[in-house]
C-alpha cells in the first residue's frame, strides 16, 4: 500500500505537478477540476482510486462521523462540479463553496499566481461561483445519480458582489435556505479579502445581526452545526470580541483561517494583490487555533500553511480538532490526505 503511495507521490512531484506549473495556475485549476469531475461520474474508477487513496480514522464532531480529520478547504470545489471524487481521494470531509446567492464571474483574470520559491499561492478570484441556485441543481442532482459522498459535506456561504454591505444578511439567509437540505454543516464565510468590505462583517455589531439572523432562520427547523471562517490578520481583542458573539449565537465552531493580508515574506519573489496562503501562513494560523483552543471550548477546523503531515500535527496539537487543505494539496499532490491520516 505504501509502495503505491510513494509511487503516486513521486509521480506528482516530478512529471504532473512540472506539468500543471507549466501552465497559467488558473488553467491547471480548471483542468485538474475537469478530469476531476469526469471521473466523479465514474463509480467504478472512483471505487479503484479510493482503494489506494483512501484512508480510515473517524472523528465525531457536532453530531457529525468525519471519516478521517483531514479535508477540502472552501475554494477548491467551488460549484461542487467534482464532489463524489473528494471522498475517493481520501479526504474525510469535503466544503464545497464559497457560494453567494447570485451567480459572478470573480475578478478579472489573471487572478491566481503561484510561489514555488514560498510554497505559496496568491489569489484574487473574487467568488467566482455559479450562484446558490445553479449549486442546489446541480447537488440535486449528485444525489439523483447516486453519488452523494459518504463524508460529510460543508456548505461555505458568502456575499454577492452586487449586494450592498447593509443587506449582507438577506444575501446570506437567502443561500442558506436555498442550500441547508444538502449541507452536513454551514460556513459563514467573513473573511475573504477579495469581495471589497466582507471583511468588515468581522466587526462586532455587523457580526451579531448576522449570527443571529442566521441562527433565527436556522432554529425555524432541524437546525444544521454553523460555522465562522476567520481571517488571520485579526487582532487579539478583536479574536476575543469574535469568540464571545459565537459563544452567545451557539455556532458550532470556529474555521481558523483564511488567506492573509500579510505580504511580508514573499517580498523577494515580487507581489501580486490578493490573500497568501501556503506555507508563509503556517505559523500564524496555527497560532491563532491555539489561541482559540486555549481561550474556549468552542472547535476548531485549521487551514492555512498544512503542507506535509508535520505541520498537519502542529495544527492538533494546537487543538485543532479538524484540518482543511488547499495550497498543501497543489504543492504535495493528492496523496497528502492519505500521507497525513497514516503519519497520525
Ligand atoms: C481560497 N480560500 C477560500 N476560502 C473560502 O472560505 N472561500 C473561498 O471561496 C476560497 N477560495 C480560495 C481560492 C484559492 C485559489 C485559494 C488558494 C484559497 C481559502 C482556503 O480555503 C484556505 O482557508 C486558505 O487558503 C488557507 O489554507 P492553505 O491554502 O494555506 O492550505
Amino acid at each position: 500500500m505504501n509502495a503505491i503511495l510513494n509511487i503516486a507521490r513521486f509521480n506528482y512531484q516530478r512529471i504532473v505537478r512540472p506539468l500543471l506549473f507549466g501552465m497559467d495556475a488558473e488553467d491547471a485549476h480548471h483542468l485538474a477540476m475537469a478530469l476531476l469531475a469526469k471521473i466523479s461520474r465514474m463509480p467504478t474508477f472512483l471505487k479503484a482510486i479510493r482503494s489506494q487513496l483512501s484512508a480510515q480514522s473517524p472523528a465525531e464532531l457536532f453530531g457529525l462521523t468525519f471519516a478521517n480529520p483531514v479535508g477540502l478547504a472552501a475554494g477548491f470545489d467551488k460549484n461542487a462540479l467534482a464532489l463524489p471524487a473528494w471522498a475517493a481521494l481520501g479526504f474525510g470531509f469535503v466544503e464545497i463553496g464559497t457560494i453567494t446567492a447570485q451567480g459572478q464571474p470573480g475578478n478579472p483574470r489573471p487572478r491566481l499566481f503561484r510561489y514555488p520559491g514560498a510554497k505559496a499561492v496568491i489569489n484574487r478570484m473574487g467568488f467566482n461561483n455559479d450562484g446558490a441556485d445553479a449549486i442546489a441543481a446541480r447537488l440535486e442532482n449528485w444525489r439523483k445519480l447516486g453519488l452523494w459522498p459518504a463524508v460529510p459535506v460543508g456548505i461555505n456561504i458568502g456575499k454577492s458582489k452586487v449586494t450592498p454591505l447593509e443587506n449582507a444578511v438577506e444575501d446570506y439567509l437567502y443561500s442558506f435556505e436555498r442550500l441547508r437540505r444538502f449541507a452536513g454543516y454551514f460556513v459563514l464565510n467573513v473573511s475573504s479579502p477579495n469581495t471589497p468590505g466582507l471583511r468588515q462583517l468581522q466587526e462586532r455589531d455587523a457580526l451579531d445581526s448576522l449570527l443571529a439572523a442566521v441562527q433565527a432562520k436556522n432554529h425555524e427547523t432541524a437546525p444544521k452545526p454553523v460555522l465562522l471562517k476567520i481571517a488571520p490578520d485579526l487582532s487579539w481583542e478583536q479574536i476575543e470580541e469574535i469568540l464571545a458573539l459565537v459563544s452567545d449565537h451557539k455556532l458550532a465552531g470556529i474555521i481558523a483561517t483564511n488567506t492573509t493580508l500579510d505580504h511580508s515574506s514573499i517580498e523577494q519573489w515580487g507581489d501580486q494583490q490578493g490573500g497568501l496562503s501556503g506555507a508563509p501562513l503556517n505559523d500564524r494560523s496555527t497560532e491563532i487555533v491555539e489561541f482559540i483552543a486555549r481561550r474556549s471550548g468552542i472547535p476548531v477546523i485549521a487551514a492555512g500553511g498544512i503542507m506535509d503531515p508535520a505541520s498537519a500535527r502542529d495544527k492538533f496539537n494546537a487543538g485543532a480538532k479538524l484540518i482543511q487543505l488547499y495550497t498543501g494539496y497543489i504543492y504535495h499532490g493528492p496523496t497528502l490526505p492519505a500521507d497525513i491520516v497514516r503519519s497520525l
